[in-house]
């Protein structure tokens, strides 16, 4: 049977005319298929959802918005339009032609580093399953869906590359992306973070807040590869991330302002009586928030890393917003790094991992300033923090360093007993699912959130997103 490409896999990269690829992904596709009505979101497969779709690289081509049934979407593999005489902007290569196909010598790293990019997209979407069942709002299991099909199109970019450059190691690198699974004991998903259980949409904004950020930054590094088609891929992969992002921001704001409201409602910032109400308190959102981000922060690995090193002398990966820096190779150029010890100068090229986490973290704080304006501006003193970046890590210098949330060392007998203070216990999850209640009347939202300040694509907040045949 012969396969229209551009109808089924939408792509840039003629499919049509390549005959092994489409081989290789002939093959992928029913298996992908498959993990989807497995792994998928929960109960979704006969819902004609308001999606957007990308079928092209241009300004109307990546959002083309339409009903669809999930199974139906057209997951396509594109890359961000080649820029002409592109040089390799970074590390000992830097100003050498970039390459179109994998250096030989840099193949394993190359494939380490897409596999685990890739594994991060369909952990995701395993993570996020059963949250279609608490929606707040049809308008949110719209987003919930649009991230989910588009974690899986991140999915498809990356195999795209294990199967254009890798060939058979390649083909089953692929295949293991769909085998190793979020949270399983025998096959977890590579990296912590993306094991851990999104079982309510306040960890499902704070997910999409702080740890589809860290996927931002993780592909403006990408985009910066010498790799030339490894870099384009994750341009393109960009202009997606930013709506996951807007979910994260936009989802933390609405749950801020309810809370606020209710405030108001009952003349108190009690704890208490703003759960009395319906509503989620300050501070547990600032709980689910230190929860997230630090783990979060682990995500960019060690402070002082001969791989990253190695990652960006190189050309593999480079600094998020490379052209931003004056000095490309870094070669003895020195980084102050705070260390349990005191403050250590180490070379740049081995802080890359720490240079990445601090830019991570510095557009972390653009939200809260939104959220505290909020606060503010309703009359209360409280304000939402992030945490210190040496607070409650597993990797790194600052593992087994006990510290508040400030940053200060604290005894081991304290961090353990004052942690249910800091992240969300016991109490505050079985509060938080509480209030899970799925809401899909078209307009109507759970009452712990408030409306979004305007629906998507210029259509009414009330539109029917989902039709839930
Ligand atoms: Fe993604
Ligand atoms: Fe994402």
């Amino acid at each position: 049977m012969s396969i229209n490409y551009s109808e089924r896999i939408p792509n840039n990269v003629d499919l049509a005319n390549d005959r092994t690829l489409q081989r290789a992904l002939e093959h992928w596709q029913p298996r992908f298929l498959q993990w989807w009505k497995e792994m998928g979101p929960h109960d979704s497969a006969r819902a004609d959802v308001y999606l957007r779709t990308a079928v092209g690289v241009d300004a109307q081509g990546w959002a083309s918005y339409g009903a669809v049934k999930m199974p139906d979407y057209r997951w396509g593999i594109f890359l961000a339009d080649q820029i002409p005489d592109r040089t390799i902007g970074f590390g000992d290569h830097f100003g050498e032609p970039v390459w179109q196909h994998v250096p030989g010598e840099l193949r394993s790293q190359f494939r380490r580093i897409i596999v685990t990019q890739g594994d991060t997209e369909p952990a995701s979407v395993e993570q996020q399953q059963r949250l279609g069942l608490t929606c707040p709002s049809l308008y949110d299991l719209r987003n919930l869906f649009q991230v989910n099909v588009e974690e899986g199109r991140h999915l498809w970019a990356m195999v795209y590359l294990l199967h254009a450059h890798f060939g058979r190691d390649g083909r089953e690198e692929a295949e293991e992306l769909l085998a190793r699974h979020s949270g399983d004991v025998d096959k977890p998903r590579i990296l912590g973070t993306f094991n851990e259980p999104i079982s309510d949409w306040l960890s499902f904004f704070m997910f999409t807040y702080f740890t589809d950020r860290d996927g931002k930054f993780q592909l403006k590094s990408l985009a910066e590869s010498g790799f030339d088609p490894l870099a384009r891929t994750c341009h393109f992969m960009l202009t997606e991330e930013a709506h996951h992002m807007f979910v994260g921001e936009t989802g933390v704001g609405r749950v801020v302002k309810r809370t606020l409201e209710v405030m108001k409602e009952i003349g108190s910032d009690d704890p208490v009586a703003v759960r009395n109400r319906g509503a989620v308190d300050l501070p547990t959102i600032q709980r689910y928030m230190n929860f997230w981000f630090t783990s979060s922060l682990d995500l960019f690995g060690s402070e002082v890393s001969s791989n990253a090193a190695s990652s960006f002398a190189n050309g593999i990966k480079g600094r998020p917003d490379e052209t931003q820096y004056e000095d490309h190779v870094c070669s003895d150029a020195a980084y102050e790094l705070e260390t349990p010890q005191g403050r250590e100068s180490v070379s740049l090229r081995n802080a890359m991992n720490e240079v990445m986490r601090g830019s991570y973290i510095k557009d972390c704080e653009l939200g809260l300033k939104r959220w505290n304006m909020a606060i503010q501006r309703a009359g209360y003193d409280a304000r939402l923090s992030l945490p210190s970046a040496r607070f409650r890590r597993s990797i790194g210098a600052w593992v087994n360093v006990p510290t508040d949330p400030a940053g200060q060392p604290v005894s081991r007998d304290e961090y353990e007993r004052r942690m249910p203070e800091w992240i969300p216990g016991e109490s505050d999850r079985a509060f938080v699912h509480s209030l899970m209640q799925r809401v899909v009347e078209p307009g109507k939202m759970a009452g712990w959130i408030a409306p979004p300040d305007r629906g998507v694509n210029n259509l009414p907040v009330d539109y029917e997103y989902v039709k839930l045949n």
